[in-house]
C-alpha cells in the first residue's frame, strides 16, 4: 500500500459519529423508539412514563449493518460513518442542555410526532428551534399501529402501507394529509421519504411504530443517507478535546459530570477547563475517573481513553460549582487562550439589551433556546441567568417598575420558580411567569404587557380622576353632614379618593373623602361593588336624598383623549364614558 492509501485509510478513520437528537412532544415516543432501536426497555422502567434527563444510546456501525440489509456485506463499504450517537431528550422541556457554539449540538435529528395526535406545543416549539440552527432533521411518524386495522403486512414499508386493508389505508391518509398540512402552516413542506428526491426543499416523513419496530430500517436508512450526504465535511473529527456539560452530581469531596464528547480525543487523567457562567476564570479539573457510555446500553464502563461523539461520565476533582450546558475543552496550560475562546463564545448569550425583562432558566442550553424564541418574538432582555429565582431577580425587577417602562417588571421563568425566600419579597406589580413551554410563556408575557401598558396609559390619561357610574343605596345612609357618609353600588368603571361628583344633570355634588367596604378603608372601588362613601361638603338630606345615580366629572380634553384610545376601555367605562358625553354635553 501507497503512502497516499495510508492517508486516506486514516483520514477515513477519523470521521466522529453523528451526533442525532430525538425530540418530539410528551410521550409521543422518543424513548420507545430508541428501547427498540437497542433493544432495551427503558421507557417502562421510568418514573411515570416520563424522561427526566437527557441519555445517550451509542448505536455502532456493525449494528446499523444488521439493521439496514442494504449495508449489509459487500455493500458494507458504502457505510463511512462509525455510528450514531442518539440523544434521548425530555418532551417536557424540548432543548435542555443541547447547544453549541453556532447553535444547537445536534448534527441531525428526529422529531417524532405520534400520528394520531399531530403538531402539539413542544413539537411547534421543537421546529422553531430547528429551523433556528439549521439542524437538518426528518420525522418520525410514530404509533402507525394505533391507526385503525393496521396489521403488519410488510418490511419494506411502502408495500406495507399499500397492503393495508382500504379502511386502514384511507384512515393512516387521512391522518398523514393532516399532518401534511399543519406543517406547511408552520412553514414546512413534507413527502413520504420513499418519495422524496429533493431532501433539500422537503422534510421526509417516515411512518414508523416504535411498538413493532416497523419502518425503523427505514428510519435508520435515511439517517445514514442523510449523514453521508450532507454531512461528511462536519464530521471530520478534530484534535482538539471539545464538549459538553449535561449533568452534573455533587458528591462529598468530588463531582460527578455527565457530558457529550463532540470531538477529539479524551484520556483518562486529562485535565479539563469548563466555561463558568458568571464570565469568570473557566474551572479546571483534573478527571479521576473516565466512563464511557456502552454500545445499545444505557450503562457507562471506565476507558482510559473515548473518542468523539460519545457519552461520557467523568468523575472531577474539583468541587467548584459547575453549571448544566457548559462547554468545555481540553486544559493544556492554555488559560487565557480558554478564557477568550469561552468567553467570546458565552458573551453572545450573555449580552442583553439597556432594558427588558428578567429572564431565569434551569441550564445554559434551556436559557439559549428561551433567548432565541424571545428575541424572535422582539421581546428586549435586560438580564439572564441560570437556577431559580431568586432575591437579586426579583430587586432587578423592581427596578424597572421605576424605569421607563415598567411593564417590563416581570421574571420569566423556563423551568424555573420563584424561592420560597424570593416569594417574601415580591411586590405587587412584579410578575413572575414559569413553566415548561417558552411559547406560552412568551403568549402570557406579551398579554401582560399588553395589559399593563393599557393599564398605565389609562392611569396617566385619567390621573387624577376616573370614569365611573354609582348608584345611592338610599337604605344605607350612616351619616348626614361633615362629612356625608351613604352606600353607593358601582355600575361602571371605579372610583378612588379625591374623585369629584357630579348628578345627572351635570350639577357638582362634592369630593369622595372616603371609601369604606364594611369595616376597612379602601383605596378604589370596582364595578359591582357596594361600598359606603364619604362626601365632604355635602348635606345628605338637603341635596342627595333625591338623587338616583352619581358620576365622575370629567373635563373635555379627558374626555376626547379617552375617547381617542377607546380599545384601553372596559365595555362598562365605555357605556359610562357614553353617558356622561350626553351629560357634559361634549
Ligand atoms: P417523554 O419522555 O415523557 O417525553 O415521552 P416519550 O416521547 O419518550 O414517550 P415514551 O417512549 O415514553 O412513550 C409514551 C407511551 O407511548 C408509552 O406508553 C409507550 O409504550 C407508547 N408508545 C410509544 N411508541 C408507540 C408505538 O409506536 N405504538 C404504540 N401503540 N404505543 C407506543
Ligand atoms: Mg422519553
Amino acid at each position: 500500500m501507497t503512502n497516499e492509501h495510508n492517508n486516506q485509510n486514516e483520514e477515513k478513520e477519523k470521521i466522529r459519529r453523528p451526533i442525532v437528537t430525538v425530540a418530539g412532544h410528551v410521550d409521543h415516543g422518543k424513548t420507545s423508539l430508541l428501547d427498540k432501536m437497542r433493544g432495551t426497555s427503558v421507557a417502562s422502567g421510568e418514573a411515570g412514563g416520563i424522561t427526566q434527563k437527557i441519555s445517550f444510546t451509542l448505536m455502532p456501525r456493525e449494528k446499523i449493518i444488521e439493521n439496514c440489509p442494504a449495508f449489509a456485506g459487500k455493500n458494507d463499504v458504502l457505510l463511512e460513518i462509525p455510528g450514531f450517537l442518539f440523544i434521548d431528550t425530555p418532551g417536557h422541556a424540548a432543548f435542555t442542555n443541547l447547544r453549541k457554539r453556532g447553535g444547537g449540538l445536534a448534527d441531525l435529528a428526529i422529531l417524532v410526532v405520534d400520528i394520531n395526535e399531530g403538531i402539539k406545543p413542544q413539537t411547534a416549539e421543537v421546529i422553531q428551534l430547528f429551523k433556528t440552527n439549521k439542524t437538518p432533521f426528518i420525522i418520525a411518524l410514530n404509533k402507525v399501529d394505533n391507526v385503525s386495522g393496521w396489521r403488519k403486512q410488510n418490511d419494506d414499508m411502502k408495500k406495507n402501507i399499500e397492503s393495508q386493508a382500504q379502511h386502514t389505508k384511507i384512515a393512516f391518509e387521512e391522518k398523514l394529509y393532516t399532518f401534511m398540512a399543519s406543517l406547511s402552516s408552520h412553514g414546512l413542506e413534507s413527502e413520504l421519504y420513499y418519495n422524496l428526491s429533493d431532501f433539500t426543499k422537503k422534510v421526509a416523513l417516515v411512518p414508523i411504530s416504535a411498538k413493532t419496530g416497523e419502518g425503523i430500517t427505514g428510519l435508520l436508512m435515511m439517517l445514514c443517507g442523510l449523514s453521508q450526504k450532507f454531512l461528511k465535511g462536519n464530521l471530520k473529527l478534530g484534535n482538539r478535546p471539545k464538549g459538553i456539560i449535561l449533568e452534573i452530581k455533587k458528591e462529598k469531596t468530588l463531582q460527578y459530570a455527565e457530558t457529550i464528547l463532540y470531538d477529539g480525543l479524551i484520556k483518562a487523567n486529562d485535565e479539563i477547563a469548563i466555561a463558568n457562567f458568571s464570565l469568570g476564570k473557566p474551572i479546571i479539573s483534573r478527571i479521576r475517573t473516565l466512563e464511557e457510555i456502552q454500545p445499545l446500553s444505557n450503562k457507562y464502563k471506565p476507558v482510559k481513553e473515548a473518542q468523539a461523539s460519545t457519552g461520557l461520565r467523568m468523575q472531577l476533582i474539583e468541587k467548584a460549582d459547575v453549571v448544566p450546558g457548559m462547554p468545555f475543552l481540553i486544559y493544556e496550560n492554555n488559560l487565557e487562550e480558554i478564557s477568550k475562546e469561552f468567553n467570546k463564545e458565552l458573551t453572545e448569550i450573555i449580552t442583553t439589551d439597556a432594558e427588558g425583562i428578567i429572564l431565569k432558566a434551569e441550564s445554559l442550553g434551556s436559557l439559549e433556546a428561551a433567548l432565541t424564541l424571545l428575541r424572535q418574538a422582539n421581546v428586549k432582555i435586560l438580564k439572564t441567568g441560570i437556577g431559580s429565582i431568586n432575591k437579586g431577580d426579583v430587586i432587578s425587577a423592581r427596578a424597572n417598575l421605576e424605569g421607563e417602562n415598567p411593564e417590563n417588571s416581570v421574571i420569566l421563568g423556563f423551568n424555573s420558580y420563584l424561592d420560597p425566600e424570593a416569594k417574601e419579597t415580591l411586590p405587587v406589580n412584579v410578575k413572575v411567569i414559569s413553566g415548561e413551554v417558552i411559547y406560552r410563556l412568551i403568549d402570557e408575557l406579551i398579554k401582560w404587557q399588553e395589559e399593563r401598558r393599557s393599564e398605565m396609559l389609562k392611569e396617566k390619561l385619567l390621573e387624577l380622576s376616573s370614569i365611573a357610574k354609582v348608584e345611592i343605596l338610599h337604605k344605607y345612609v350612616f351619616r348626614n353632614s361633615n362629612p356625608a357618609i351613604f352606600g353607593v353600588k358601582i355600575l361602571g368603571g371605579k372610583i378612588k379618593p379625591n374623585i369629584k361628583l357630579i348628578d345627572e344633570k351635570g350639577q357638582e355634588v362634592g369630593r369622595i373623602k372616603g371609601i369604606q367596604e364594611g369595616k376597612e378603608t379602601i383605596k378604589e372601588a370596582k364595578e359591582g361593588m357596594e361600598i359606603a362613601i364619604s362626601v365632604s361638603g355635602q348635606n345628605y338630606e338637603r341635596h342627595i336624598k333625591t338623587l338616583r345615580y352619581l358620576y365622575a366629572d370629567m373635563g373635555p380634553k379627558q374626555y376626547r383623549q379617552l375617547k381617542e384610545n377607546k380599545e384601553i376601555l372596559t365595555d362598562g367605562e365605555k357605556r359610562v364614558l357614553q353617558e356622561i358625553s350626553v351629560i357634559k354635553n361634549f
